[in-house]
């Protein structure tokens, strides 16, 4: 086990560079299921659940290299059709082989993904929108037991925006008989992504990035070669939110700026310098931030996966500040860590009212999933004196190598074996 220590209290300087984005290189990679040949990507982040997804696509026949950021998938031998427990119940991701392997082999049999930290992760929206298409959905023993003699398009009104519940449908429709319309359809920059290299493929996906979209089916999808994975929009914005602390200056590089309106918006007013550059952004902090309010809802609004760290700042702030957390209610695992620092905390309902202090204490805290660990590792850099986080393979799951980039602009950070 391995533990991760850091000696806060000054501010980053310098320039760091983004990786490949986790939430879209996932369902890429499942895309890969609905042809048959080889796939290559590059930009792929170093990611746990990146070659959790490895594992998964191997064990159902897939033929997998990934080295130094590059990935190639060779499909043509994917002839199994089980997500085992043991890998779905550690990323719920997986879920998101169910549609393509319905599409290609006529039956799918995925563990059900169960709840984790940030709350109860249901998929009835993915098994309403394959019913429609044609399948034939059981839950036996824990899993979903899926069957299609053919998929033809249907109208799908979802009554959430679900990310991956969206990307289930496309990764299913593309090859249905007809056409398919995703209504209530999620607009994240992932979902856009997806529908790109689905269009690679041959695909006939439209209206992607708003809440309408368009499916034509087609009979065969191609392998597409040298897709380059997008830059990951949350790792980005857990460095915005780095500089932003002890009046920090970092230019993040390979992320896109119009990616992260809502965040950027709302660290200006929290009184940071957040400016475009040509490779990125550039965010400068200021000594006190101010405390500002911020509500978490589907994009282009602020993100969930911005909240923990975004809490991380407000516990620093010169205020009162409310955090409201529609899209998983329960995701404040993080808040009782904080308050082990000194942070002034109170959860109220689905929100978090923070009162600011003028500094936070080092001290040993546990991560207890992705962003809250992300949200610890900023607090250790606020913080003064030496702050241990443990379980930090929560955050091997979705940062590539975040301790060493940060290290690259002057934190005092490393990792121990416990
Ligand atoms: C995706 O999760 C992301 N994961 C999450 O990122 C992200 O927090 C989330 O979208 C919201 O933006 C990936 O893309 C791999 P949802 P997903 O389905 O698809 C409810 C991270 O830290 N819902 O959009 O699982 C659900 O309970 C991770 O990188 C249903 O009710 O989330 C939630 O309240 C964490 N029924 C809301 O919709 C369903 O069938 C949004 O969930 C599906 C979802």
């Amino acid at each position: 086990m391995e533990i991760i220590l850091i000696e806060g209290g000054k501010g980053l300087k310098g320039e760091i560079r983004v990786s490949g984005a986790k939430n879209a290189v996932l369902p890429l990679m499942a895309a890969c299921i609905l042809n048959s040949g080889v796939n290559s990507f590059t930009n792929v982040p170093d990611l746990a659940d990146v070659r959790t997804m490895v594992e998964l696509l191997e064990i159902i026949g897939a033929k997998i290299e990934f080295e130094n950021g590059d990935m190639t998938i060779d499909s043509t031998n994917i002839n199994k059709w089980e997500a085992p427990y043991d890998l779905v119940k550690t990323m719920r991701a997986s879920v998101l082989v169910l549609g393509p392997l319905i599409a290609r082999l006529g039956k799918a049999r995925v563990s059900l993904p169960g709840g984790c930290a940030i709350g109860e992760r249901p998929i009835d929206q993915h098994m309403k929108g394959l019913s429609i298409l044609g399948s034939k959905i059981d839950l036996e023993e824990g899993y979903v037991e899926a069957t299609a003699k053919e998929l033809r398009g249907g109208i799908i009104p979802f009554d959430v925006s679900t990310v991956t519940g969206t990307e289930n449908i496309m990764l299913s429709a593309v090859i249905a008989k007809g056409e398919t319309l995703i209504l209530n359809a999620a607009c994240e920059p992932e979902i856009v992504e997806l529908a790109n290299f689905l269009n690679n493929m041959g695909a006939k996906v439209e209206g992607a990035g708003t809440d309408i979209i368009t499916i034509n089916g087609v009979d065969e999808l191609k392998p597409v070669v040298n897709h380059e994975v997008m830059p990951d929009r949350i790792e980005a914005g857990t460095f915005m939110v780095a500089a932003a602390l002890n009046q920090g200056d970092l230019t993040i590089t390979n992320c896109k700026f119009e990616h992260l309106g809502a965040l950027s918006g709302k660290l200006i007013q929290t009184g940071a310098e957040v400016i475009k550059t040509e490779s990125g952004i550039r965010v400068v902090g200021v000594d006190r931030p101010k405390s500002i309010d911020f509500t978490t809802l589907p994009y282009p609004g602020f993100p969930t996966d911005m909240q923990a760290q975004m809490m991380t700042l407000m516990c620093l702030s010169n205020g009162l500040s409310i955090i409201t957390e529609t899209i998983f209610p329960q995701r404040f695992m993080h808040t009782g860590e904080l308050r082990r620092m000194g942070a002034q905390i109170k959860l109220v309902g689905n929100s978090a009212v923070v009162r600011g202090v003028s500094e936070i204490s080092a001290a040993p805290i546990m991560a207890s999933d992705l962003r809250a660990s992300a949200s610890l590792i900023l607090a250790g850099i606020a913080a003064k004196g030496k702050t241990e986080v443990s379980r930090v393979y929560h955050l091997d799951r979705g940062y590539d190598g975040m301790d060493k980039k940060l290290e690259q602009v002057g934190a005092r950070i490393w990792r121990e074996k416990i």
